[in-house]
């Protein structure tokens, strides 16, 4: 059986009296693309942002190789192997590409194996390395979510969250996105993908979960899900 990497028990969030996250489940195993969907302001953004620890849960437990991390420092959780990459990237324009992969390395275990952290990246993105002088605010869309899931990749991620990946690229770039997303997960990353771009990311996924309005109302495989009358009439269809 896989391991199980990720075990998030019944989770809730509250912005002050706003209630957002209601007793959620969720788990990531090892090897895995984990895919969670749902409409806007579902509260996606802010169960990964419980994850990496930077909203605080009011309730249940979050587990990562079987150890409790509620409550650790975001840079804490970074430190050992959750790397998430934010909705709209956090990419610092000013700086170049070079220096935002750098800043992936920050973990103090990361640095001494930066070389080869980078080495590995540009292997990945050959369109980083042409541009590693140029800033990132002049980087495309796409080259600045490269950009972003390579920053993440410095840190030596066993699980890389990514944010609503895909947002705002071109349909072409939308596919590139998601085989990018494959190929990681070839190469043994383990993936928790939020996405409103509800078919493709059931596509990739080998599990997936909906939210809505802060609850987990569906849970199964990517295809199945992909095929269930009520997902594709609440979602496909009306994006269709
Ligand atoms: N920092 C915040 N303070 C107060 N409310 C927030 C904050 N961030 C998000 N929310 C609210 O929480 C709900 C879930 O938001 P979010 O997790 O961003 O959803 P999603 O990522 O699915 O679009 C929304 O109603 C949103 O308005
Ligand atoms: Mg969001």
């Amino acid at each position: 059986m896989a391991k199980r990497l990720l075990e998030i028990r019944s989770l809730d969030v509250h912005y002050g009296d706003a209630h957002v996250l209601f007793d959620v489940d969720l788990h990531v195993d090892e090897g895995a693309i984990v895919s969670l969907v749902g409409a806007n302001g579902a509260g996606k953004s802010t169960l990964l942002k419980a994850v990496s620890g930077l909203v605080a849960p009011t309730d249940g437990e979050i587990r990562f190789r079987d150890r409790s991390i509620v409550g650790m420092a975001a840079q804490e959780i970074v430190g050992i192997g959750i790397s998430h990459v934010p909705e709209g990237r956090g990419l610092f324009a000013q700086m170049t590409v070079l220096e935002n992969l750098e800043l992936g390395a920050y973990p103090s275990r990361q640095r001494p194996r930066m070389g080869e952290s980078l080495a590995r990246v540009f292997g990945l993105f050959p369109r980083l390395d042409e541009r590693r002088g140029q800033k990132a605010g002049s980087l495309s869309g796409g080259e600045q979510q490269m950009l972003a899931i390579g920053r993440a990749m410095m840190a030596n991620p066993s699980l890389l969250i990514l944010d609503e990946p895909s947002l705002g690229l071109s349909p072409i770039i939308v596919r590139t996105m998601f085989e990018l997303v494959r190929t990681l997960n070839e190469q043994g990353m383990t993936i928790l993908l939020v996405e409103q771009n509800i078919h493709q990311a059931l596509q990739v996924a080998h599990h997936a979960y909906v939210l809505q309005t802060g609850h987990v109302v569906m849970q199964g495989s990517g295809p199945v899900l992909l095929e269930d009358p009520t997902v594709r009439k609440a979602y496909i269809g009306s994006l269709a």
